[in-house]
């Protein structure tokens, strides 16, 4: 049955776990699909995994939508929510409206992920007035790199232990149905969790988190560049893929590929 942000509210007032992976493209997308995690994720990572940008500021509204619509062709059930860029939301509300628009409908997303708390919850307020379904992210928030001064986790003193919970707050205020909290303590995690009434996706927030989400590269094994501490290798795609490539390189090179059975 298709997820949709209904469900979200359903599974964290039942207790029921939130899983949730990146995808970029039609044959993933299908693949994350038929294996039934909840929701896909068309993170702006794809600026580091896919197009190797080294990190996600110059990703583009054109990027956003291309790789969205991919991902909606591969997904049958789980809810697609897809990254708006840098600077496609933070000028204005009537800014953060268009591009959100552009998103479901040239993308056929259900919902859209923006980086904020306080300072963008009157942006989320409207575009949940125009019916569009906003997930908030909090904490490392990797489009504000620069102003961050680097990938540091954040929510570590008192202090800023209580602006996270006060931006969680005012994103649920403001109408998301969902948030994302990237790289804080576990307690910090735990304690927005439990004081919020929309489901919190933790990457690197802890166990206590309504759900978890990954980029399905780093999960798989398939990306090294850089590699956080919250990152657990499901897989080493990466060693299979390359081993992979290297019998293929073989094959052709000594005749074994292709053989009597691929030619026509
Ligand atoms: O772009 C992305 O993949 C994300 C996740 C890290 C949550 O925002």
């Amino acid at each position: 049955m298709a997820v949709t942000v209904s469900t979200f509210q359903k599974m964290k007032a039942e207790g029921r776990k939130i899983s949730m992976l990146t995808a970029y493209d039609y044959t993933t997308a299908r693949l994350v699909d038929e294996a039934g995690i909840d929701a896909i994720l068309v993170g702006d990572s794809l600026g580091n995994v896919m197009l190797g940008l080294g990190s996600t500021v110059p990703v583009t509204m054109q990027d956003m939508v291309h790789h969205t619509a991919a991902v909606v062709r591969g997904a049958q059930n789980a809810l697609v929510v897809a990254d708006m860029p840098f600077m496609s939301y933070e000028v204005s509300a009537a800014q953060a409206v268009e591009n959100a628009g552009r998103l479901i409908k040239e993308g056929g997303a259900n919902a859209v992920k923006l980086e904020g708390g306080v300072p963008m919850a009157d942006h989320i307020a409207a575009i949940v007035a125009a019916k569009i379904p906003v997930c908030a992210h909090i904490g490392l928030t990797p489009q504000g790199i620069n102003a961050l001064g680097g990938f540091k986790v954040q929510g570590k003193t008192d202090d800023a232990a209580e602006q996270l919970i006060a931006d969680a707050r005012a994103v649920q205020d403001a109408g998301a149905f969902a948030v994302v909290i990237e790289a804080v303590p576990a307690a910090v995690g735990a304690r927005i969790t439990e004081e919020l009434r929309i489901p919190t996706i933790g990457i690197g927030a802890g166990p206590d988190c309504d759900g978890q989400v990954l980029v399905n590269q780093d999960m798989l094994g398939m990306f090294d560049d850089f590699t956080p501490k919250f990152v657990r290798r499901f897989a080493e795609a990466g060693a299979l893929m390359r081993q992979a490539y290297r019998e293929f390189d073989e094959c052709v090179k000594d005749g074994a590929f292709p053989a009597p059975e691929h030619c026509y």
